[in-house]
């Protein structure tokens, strides 16, 4: 007696990162077509060959998506991919036709944006010959029928999310279940992407600028990278707040804080978003960001390269007259530190406003010490 073979969804995606939209879709196309099994292959490179985020997360978001579907599974032969050769979909299609042979019968999964583009793909000829393509409705796009039809593509009906990767990265995280929000959290994961819709354009620039300086002294210096550029991407995320919300924030959560001058309150209100909205406790983190504006006589090596990060990167508009110190601060962020406080002072007093003795009293003290 012949043994009929299993029948495979198979669904490709970035799963940067995975979302309800994904799981409803192939739900939905698993119980039309009756299959035994969903496999979802994640994609190592984005459609232009650049690399997506860390598989590892991926896949550990994933894994949290798929907890209780029993039928999915989580196929990594494109991950393993080491030259390339996967980045067409039919080179993959080719590759699992040889390992199962008839052991399976493979359908494969687009979105209705894919079917638009069909035509774009690499031998999409002989690939939706290879496997019957199936096509999800998505809001926003209208299904081509005729492609549908040249190409003997299967329409499904069914309940529609509107989900994309793209809202989740932006912090929009209604359509992901709450263990992949915490862990994106705690991951510090999509910052850059979450910070961006909150901040002006000027101080998103600003920002990133910060941080990538940060990044690069942090990695010259041998301290850790990925703290110098977390904190520096955020130190100045509570200017997305009104005066109002920024004091309120220091008279509940900083009250020590409130004799300071007001334009030192962000740096505080900066490090309690960067905890209660993005999730970041890292001690050495909020600290760094705490002490960005209004240093301290207790700045740690991150502090002062933070501190620097924020002065001296090249989106500023003083950024030519402080070039010596930058190339500095990759050597010895200690006497780059007081540089800046000097600069810093000497701006001050061009634009002539009042002197800042708390910042020639800092000068002073570390002068002392170095
Ligand atoms: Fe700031
Ligand atoms: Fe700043």
């Amino acid at each position: 007696m012949l043994m009929e073979s299993k029948k495979v969804l198979l669904f490709g995606g970035s799963y940067n990162p995975i979302h309800q939209g994904h799981l409803n879709a192939a739900i939905n196309a698993c119980n039309y077509l009756k299959c035994d099994e969903v496999w979802l292959i994640p994609r190592k490179y984005n459609y232009d060959g650049s690399l997506l985020l860390d598989s590892k997360h991926r896949i550990a978001m994933m894994k949290m998506a798929l907890t209780g579907l029993d039928n999915f599974k989580i196929c990594d032969i494109e991950l393993k991919d080491k030259n390339k050769s996967f980045i067409y979909t039919y080179n993959t299609a080719k590759y699992l036709k040889r390992k199962y042979k008839d052991q399976y019968q493979f359908y494969f999964l687009i979105g209705a944006d894919q079917l638009n583009n069909i035509e774009n793909w690499y031998a999409i000829e002989q690939l939706t010959k290879m496997f019957q393509f199936v096509c999800f409705k998505r809001p926003g796009y209208p299904i081509m029928n005729d492609l549908a039809d040249k190409y003997h593509i299967t329409i499904i009906d069914g309940r529609q999310i509107e989900a994309s990767s793209t809202m989740v990265r932006s912090g929009d995280f209604d359509k992901i279940n709450d263990n992949i929000q915490k862990y994106i959290m705690e991951h510090g994961l999509y910052l850059k992407e979450r910070i961006m819709p909150r901040l002006p354009e000027r101080l998103f620039i600003h920002s990133l600028t910060s941080a990538r300086l940060a990044k690069k002294i942090a990695i010259s210096l041998h301290v850790n990278a990925n703290r110098a550029y977390v904190a520096s991407l955020l130190h100045d995320i509570s200017k997305s707040l009104t005066a109002d919300e920024i004091k309120k924030i220091i008279e509940i959560h900083y009250p020590c804080k409130l004799h300071l001058p007001d334009f030192a309150w962000h740096q505080y209100a900066s490090a309690y978003l960067a905890k209660v909205e993005f999730g970041i406790h890292d001690k050495k983190i909020l600290k760094a960001i705490e002490s960005h504006c209004y240093a301290t006589m207790k700045m740690s090596l991150l502090d002062k390269i933070v501190y620097c990060s924020d002065k001296l990167e090249e989106s500023r508009s003083f950024a030519d007259e402080v070039i010596e110190i930058r190339k500095e601060a990759l050597t010895n962020i200690h006497l780059a530190f007081i540089h800046t406080m000097e600069e810093q002072l000497r701006i001050l007093k061009n634009k002539k406003l009042p002197v800042d003795t708390h910042l020639e009293k800092l000068i002073n003290y570390y002068k002392r010490k170095e």
